[in-house]
This record gives C-alpha cells, sequence and structure tokens, in this order.
C-alpha cells in the first residue's frame, strides 16, 4: 500500500553566519536526514525537546520551507517536483494548526470571513452556499452557527483553536499537521481539543502529523511515535509499544517525564547542569552521546543507524540489544539516576513545567509509564 505521505532522507540546514564576504561559515542542522511515513487516517507523533526540529519538519512537508536534499511524496507523487498548480491541488490536500490561536487568526476578519476565504480560494463551494458551509464547519467543531459574525478577539483560547481546525478542515484535506496544537492551551481544555481532533479522525479519515514536546499529550492521540533529538529521529515505534516500553535511552527518558498526579507534591523546576548539546555545533557520533547514561567510545565517533528489528521499532543506538529494559532504568523508588534527572528537567524546559509536563522534585521522580 502506498502511504499518504513519505519522508526521506530530508535534510535543512539554516545558515547561522557568514564570512565579510557573505560566505555561509556555520549552519543550524536542524533536520539532518529524517525519514518517517504516515499512512492514511493514522496519527504520527513527532516528539522531542523544544529545538530539535519538529517545526522545521513540518515546514517542509508542507513545502513551506524548501530541503536541501531529500524526498518527501504524497500519495506516490514526488511532492517536490510539483509545478504550481499541483502545489496548489496539494495545499488542499494537506493544512497545518498552529500553536497559538491568538496569532493564527487574522484579528481583523469575522469568523464567518476567515473561514470563507479558503473556500473561496480553491473554488470549493459555490458563492450562495457558502454561509451554510461556514455554519456546519462551525458545528463540526463544537462551536455555534451565529459565531460566524464574531471577531477572534471574542472568543477563549479552546474556541480560537476550534475556529483554526475549521479552518483547516474547510477544504476537506487528507493531512493535518497539528504543531503543538494544545501547549498554549489551559490545561483543562486541552483534552476537549485532543477529543475534538480525534474524534474528527474517525468521522472525516483524516491522517494527524502530531507535534508535540509533550509526551502525556501523545500519549492521549498517536498511533505511532517517532522520537527526535537534535535534528535525527532516534526512534519511531507504535505507541502503545513505545510507551511501555522504550528502547532508545533518550526515548526512556523523555516518556519517565510523564507526571503522575500528586496532588499534594511541592512541584519546582530542576536546574540543568552539564553540556546542552546545538543543533549549531551537534555532538559526534551519537548526538545524544554528551547525555547518555550508557555511552562507550563508539558512540563518541560513529553516528547509529535507524534500524528496524522486525518488531515495529526502529531504533538508533549501537547498544539497543545490551541494554536493561526500561524498568530497570527508570527506578519507581525514587532513586533515579543524575543524569537522567538532568534529561527530564531538560525536557520540561523553563517555563514549561506544568501540570501535564513537569517535574516533580519533592521526592520522587515520575516513574515510567506502566
Ligand atoms: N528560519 C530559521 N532560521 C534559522 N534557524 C532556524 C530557523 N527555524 C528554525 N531554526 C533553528 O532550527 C532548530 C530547530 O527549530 P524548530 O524546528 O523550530 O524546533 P522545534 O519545533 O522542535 O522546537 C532550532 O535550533 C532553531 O533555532
Ligand atoms: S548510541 Fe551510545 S550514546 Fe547514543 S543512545 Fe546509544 S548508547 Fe547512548
Ligand atoms: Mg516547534
Amino acid at each position: 500500500m502506498t502511504a499518504l505521505i513519505e519522508v526521506k532522507n530530508l535534510v535543512k540546514h539554516f545558515v547561522a553566519d557568514r564570512s565579510v564576504f557573505g560566505r555561509p561559515t556555520a549552519f543550524i542542522k536542524a533536520v539532518d536526514d529524517v525519514s518517517f511515513s504516515v499512512e492514511a487516517g493514522e496519527t504520527l507523533a513527532l516528539v522531542g525537546e523544544s529545538g530539535c526540529g519538529k517545526s522545521t519538519v513540518s515546514r517542509l512537508v508542507l513545502r513551506l520551507i524548501e530541503p536541501d536534499a531529500g524526498h518527501i511524496s504524497f500519495e506516490g507523487r514526488d511532492l517536490l517536483a510539483l509545478n504550481a498548480s499541483g502545489l496548489r491541488a496539494f495545499r488542499r490536500d494537506a493544512q497545518i494548526i498552529f500553536q497559538d490561536p491568538y496569532a493564527s487568526l487574522n484579528p481583523r476578519m469575522t469568523i464567518s470571513q476567515i473561514l470563507t476565504e479558503p473556500l473561496a480560494l480553491h473554488d470549493l463551494v459555490p458563492r450562495p452556499r457558502r454561509r451554510e458551509r461556514v455554519e456546519e464547519l462551525l458545528r463540526l467543531v463544537g462551536l455555534e452557527p451565529r459565531f460566524a459574525r464574531r471577531y477572534p478577539h471574542e472568543f477563549s483560547g479552546g474556541q480560537r483553536q476550534r475556529i483554526a481546525i475549521a479552518r483547516a478542515l474547510a477544504v476537506e484535506p487528507k493531512l493535518i499537521i497539528c504543531d503543538e496544537p494544545v501547549s498554549a492551551l489551559d490545561v483543562s481544555i486541552r483534552s476537549q481539543i485532543l477529543n475534538l481532533l480525534r474524534d474528527l479522525q474517525e468521522r472525516l479519515g483524516l491522517a494527524y502529523i502530531f507535534v508535540s514536546h509533550d509526551l502525556a499529550v501523545v500519549k492521549h492521540i498517536a498511533d505511532r511515535v517517532a522520537v527526535m533529538n537534535l535534528g535525527v529521529i532516534v526512534e519511531t515505534a507504535d505507541a502503545q509499544a513505545l510507551f511501555a516500553s522504550p528502547r532508545h535511552p533518550y526515548s526512556r527518558a523523555l516518556l519517565s517525564a510523564i507526571p503522575v498526579p500528586k496532588p499534594r507534591a511541592k512541584r519546582s523546576r530542576i536546574v540543568l547542569q552539564g553540556e546542552m548539546p546545538s543543533a549549531l555545533n551537534p555532538p559526534a557520533g551519537c548526538r545524544f552521546h554528551t547525555r547518555c547514561p550508557y555511552v562507550i567510545d563508539r558512540c563518541r565517533v560513529e553516528p547509529p543507524q535507524l534500524l528496524e528489528d522486525g518488531t515495529g521499532y526502529a531504533t538508533a543506538c549501537h547498544r539497543t540489544a545490551e541494554l536493561p529494559p526500561p524498568d530497570a532504568i527508570v527506578p519507581t523508588d525514587g532513586s533515579f539516576s543524575p543524569t537522567l534527572e538532568r534529561l527530564v528537567a531538560a525536557f520540561s524546559g523553563p517555563g514549561e513545567v506544568s501540570a501535564s509536563s513537569g517535574v516533580d522534585t519533592a521526592g520522587t521522580v515520575p516513574p515510567a509509564v506502566a
């Protein structure tokens, strides 16, 4: 079966510095040899710390920016070879929802105008039927049709994200890239939006690439997960399998950051110590080697390949076969290795320690997910 979208060996480096003659002298290796595919109707989650390249992948996949190398095919067609009309048709098939519903809706347009724009652009619905279609779209995302006359500032964050989803649905896409779609929303309404996305997927047969730094959110929605670190995918697996038993040391550390509800525990951020690698100058060999508790000499020189093991996992680690099972690595009794503890803190990031992505320092560190 042909995948809906297939990405092979995608590379995007941004110029970080130039010589006095304008020649590039330093690059940010935002995406460095990334491959994955998404089937019709499924959700692939792209997860990893802030700055690992998730949004760059999203923009590449939609051809909002051009890659330096690699291939992207959509329903078997070479996306990078499309002419203007082919690209226009693709823009109907693939849509994106951004993190910030405040910035993504034009404040000077009514909801009706916002939703009519894509209908008119792609000439989807005859003019007399557009009002009816706008009302249908609003109902589809759980909003009242009378809201069509209002402006974005009259809505809450959750309602605005529903409007952004309605705008994406207006062109009847096959694929929606959701780039941190609930990260800017109150924790209390995140699950409503996630449930809406899941419900729409079932009803409309949509595929999602769901980008998030928050594993608790991903657990709610993903069929498959690709874990990214510093511009490369380190592991892909079926979501249930990955959450039950992550193999790559980085996946194990990320998954240990999923919080366990503990009402009386005091929450404060662990201060990150040690070196934080940057995409400007990523470590040689395995890009995780400066933070990996299992590093050996080989890891410092030889980049591991993402290899499938025949059980649905693909893992990029020289030591996959010899590592102990995850439970032995992330103990539940509070005795936690300092390296992993720093990683968990790093993953939560400044200002991101919240009820859904927090680090609990009052006693135990959250255990691996059962
Ligand atoms: N237009 C750009 N110019 C230069 N650097 C960029 C640009 N876009 C992203 N980057 C850099 O590329 C890296 C990956 O960024 P991004 O894809 O936004 O990560 P994520 O979405 O995972 O947080 C970061 O180091 C970021 O600073
Ligand atoms: S290749 Fe080496 S450094 Fe990289 S994750 Fe595996 S053990 Fe750790
Ligand atoms: Mg991003």
